[in-house]
């Protein structure tokens, strides 16, 4: 067999080595594994972290998604909805703090008053975030889920010209009978399945840079389930990553399904964005928050294994304890800690530093561009 250090030096993967990589354990092997990916990175993508500041601007959702801590039918949360104002003014603090870009999160929803609501926020946005600092404006990244390509094209036109716009989609997992379990709103696995991968097509004919992912260590996931993951992202040639390992939510509806141990299960997710990094090579890659409920300093052990990307929740605080989407997740408390700050000390220890007032498009995006 191959040494570990001789297959880190490659640059193809075959999926025996992928396997054998996201399946490391031994603390000097991963560590081993963590290096390759951090080096690459400051190769590939340098040495900057780029923030995305996250509002969270509704937690009405329309799906009943099984995992998640706001589907439809967790009766016990009380529902909110941004203002327009509130969710701009949001967008205008993270540009005033030189963010150069900013995540509009919420439940997912097609109804024609969400639809133009959120094109009312796109064109306020690039409207207001405009600055010297910033002259071409804040760059923003959707995730609203699932929708129409008419729906894609008219966020996309809301913009104006510039290649601002970013979409996060996440596929969850590609093994189909994981994917119907997870989600049981009723229509076949089969179309649900192909409707996202075209989801993700049409993302890409509407002219967003577009990022997929999935969730680590759901129940009944294999090594082989995170590898044909890993293919799956390279086939759709996305620009951005994000994932994050599965965290159990009490609003969810998989209380008693079996969990991974905190400690493999970091594990397991720290490998695979390392690994994502080696295949995958000049994409974007967000350290997830859900690191974070794992691990005081998940987010910074992310950014140590290749990620470049960080979302610090900008959602006003009074609502932030309503959008749990799993148990445990940082930063929600009334206490106006300055995630900001703190942050970019964590970064700096990482030997990273932030890219202040920059859209940080993926180098991949600028390649295929
Ligand atoms: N654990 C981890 N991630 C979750 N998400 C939703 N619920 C959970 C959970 N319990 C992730 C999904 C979704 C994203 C917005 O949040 O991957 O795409
Ligand atoms: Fe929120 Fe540190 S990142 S307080």
């Amino acid at each position: 067999m191959k040494t570990l250090d001789d297959l880190l030096r490659q640059e193809r993967f075959s999926d025996a080595d992928i396997i054998r990589l996201l399946g490391l354990t031994d603390p000097e092997d991963c560590e081993r594994l963590r290096r390759a990916a951090y080096d690459l990175t400051t190769r590939l993508v340098g040495d900057l972290v780029h923030y995305r500041g996250i509002i969270e601007f509704s937690n009405r959702c329309t799906l009943n998604c099984r995992y998640c801590g706001i589907r439809r039918d967790n009766r016990a949360l009380e529902r909110y909805d941004l203002s327009l104002e509130q969710l701009v003014e949001g967008a205008v603090w993270a540009a005033e703090n030189n963010y150069g870009s900013v995540c509009l999160q919420a439940g997912e929803r097609r109804d024609e008053s969400f639809v133009a609501f959120v094109e009312d926020c796109i064109r306020e946005i690039r409207a207001r975030t405009r600055s010297e600092r910033l002259p071409e404006g804040a760059s923003i990244t959707l995730s609203l889920g699932e929708q129409p390509l008419e729906t894609y094209a008219r966020w996309r036109a809301a913009a104006g010209e510039a290649d601002c716009m970013r979409y996060l989609l996440r596929m969850e997992t590609t093994n189909p009978e994981i994917f119907a379990r997870l989600h049981p709103d009723g229509f076949a696995h089969e179309k649900a399945y192909a409707s996202r991968i075209q989801a993700l097509r049409d993302l890409r004919t509407a002219g967003f840079q577009v990022g997929t992912g999935g969730m680590i260590g759901l129940p009944g996931q294999t090594l082989a389930d995170l590898c044909a993951d890993i293919r799956f992202y390279q086939r759709m040639d996305v620009d951005m990553l994000g994932m994050g390992p599965y965290i159990l939510s009490r609003g969810g509806d998989m209380l008693d399904e079996g969990m991974l141990e905190q400690g493999p299960l970091l594990q397991l997710a720290l490998n695979m964005l390392a690994v994502c990094r080696l295949v995958l090579r000049d994409v974007n890659i967000a350290a997830a928050t859900a690191l974070q409920a794992l691990a005081e300093d998940g987010r910074e052990q992310g950014i140590a294994h290749g990620c470049n990307i960080i979302m610090p929740n900008i959602t006003p605080r009074p609502v932030r304890k309503r959008y749990q989407l799993y148990d445990n997740k940082p930063c929600i408390d009334e206490e106006p800690t300055d995630c900001r700050a703190c942050l970019e000390g964590r970064i700096h220890r990482m030997g990273r530093r932030v890219g202040w007032n920059q859209w940080g498009c993926s180098s991949h995006f600028r390649r295929r561009m």
